[in-house]
């Protein structure tokens, strides 16, 4: 439906719709380096959980690429320098690190499976290819899935961008509502505006209203007096890791939406494919949580809104504990609590 791409290989490049502008300018980016490619992920040009994840794969097939005169040892030796480089990006999204270590066993495999440099490189390529177009596909199961959670007529509340600009295509919360639209269902989506770097006022206002999707932007501190007011059915968000026991990681501000939706006893889901669960992490304590820039907190569009010596904090993200979610919606179909016994039996 929509007009623009996320993230898109060109064969010597990986280009990038330029998040941070958004929504005042369309402007795209295009790394030629896997530098580039790190340095963009870092600085949120590219940001959600799975298209880190997806820009990761590419920017080390972009790397292989320009190691393909050297000698297979000397190969190796970079490839290592390279995911090391990417893994130092971001912390909290696991779908990064998941993709790294996908394209990790695929290099070990084309090395024992064909000494050829050539055939790395292609099979590097291909790879990374297929993390695009699965992440896609996934989306869209993800929303089959999860689109009776909402039902004809109803007010959906989201939080961050968790839509086609945190994805390869399609999104995962907004896939889901995405969905529930394509079976004419008549939805009406309320938006966090997601201080302090506004995915949801700059991002998510931006695509849904590309795609004529009907949608209201709230300051993060009204969504309290809506639920009171009987205004929101259901919140649906994603997620950039979740925990072996459900636990789940996303935008900072996504775990005082939990709290007032369990108060006003309104349903609220994580969408998220299998890529965003980290089994190796028991529960929420152990996800490491970005810190940002205080600027991001004490700054809004280059003017200091507070004294200037003020003492301030960014985490980037907060953990849901599970007893507060009604489910998670994967592409291999929604789990309820226990959401222990759920996940593993997922994999
Ligand atoms: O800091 P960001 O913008 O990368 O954070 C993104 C989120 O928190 C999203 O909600 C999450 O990655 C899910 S995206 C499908």
């Amino acid at each position: 439906m929509h007009n623009f791409y996320t993230i898109k290989w060109e064969s010597d490049a990986v280009t990038f719709i330029d998040q941070r502008l958004l929504p005042l300018e369309e402007t795209y980016v295009r790394c030629t380096d896997y530098k580039q490619v790190a340095e963009a992920i870092e600085t949120m040009v590219v940001r959600g959980a799975p298209a880190i994840g997806v820009s990761a794969a590419y920017g080390i097939a972009l790397g292989v690429q320009s190691l393909r005169f050297y000698e297979l040892d000397r190969m190796r030796r970079d490839f290592k320098e390279i995911c090391d480089i990417m893994r130092r990006t971001r912390p909290t999204a696991v779908n990064l690190f998941w993709a790294i270590n996908k394209m990790e066993k695929e290099f070990e495999n084309l090395i024992s499976s064909t000494g050829n440099v050539e055939h790395i490189v292609e099979g590097m390529i291909k790879a990374a290819q297929k993390i695009y177009d699965d992440d896609i596909e996934i989306n869209k199961t993800i929303g089959n899935y999860g689109r009776d959670v909402i039902k004809d007529g109803m007010n959906v509340l989201t939080h961050c961008n968790a839509g086609a600009l945190a994805t390869a295509g399609y999104g995962t919360a907004l896939g889901v509502i995405r969905a529930a639209i394509e079976q004419n269902k008549k939805i009406h989506v309320y938006v966090d505006e997601t201080r302090p770097f506004l995915q949801g006022a700059r991002l998510t206002m931006w695509e849904l209203m590309k795609d004529k999707i009907e949608c209201t932007l709230l300051s993060d501190n009204m969504s309290g007096s809506l639920m009171s007011r009987g205004k929101i059915d259901v919140v649906i968000v994603g997620a950039d890791r979740i925990a072996a026991n459900g636990d789940a990681a996303n935008k900072i501000g996504t775990y005082s939406v939990a709290v007032l939706a369990k108060y006003h006893n309104i349903p609220m889901y994580f969408a998220a494919p299998l890529s965003t669960i980290d089994r190796n992490c028991p529960n929420g304590s152990g996800i490491p949580i970005e810190e940002r820039s205080l600027d991001e907190v004490k700054i809004i569009n280059g003017k200091q809104i507070c004294p200037k010596e003020a003492k301030a904090i960014n985490p980037s993200f907060d953990v849901t504990p599970n007893s507060l979610i009604t489910g998670i919606i994967t592409e291999k179909g929604i789990v309820y609590p226990p959401f222990g016994k759920g996940i593993k039996s997922l994999f």
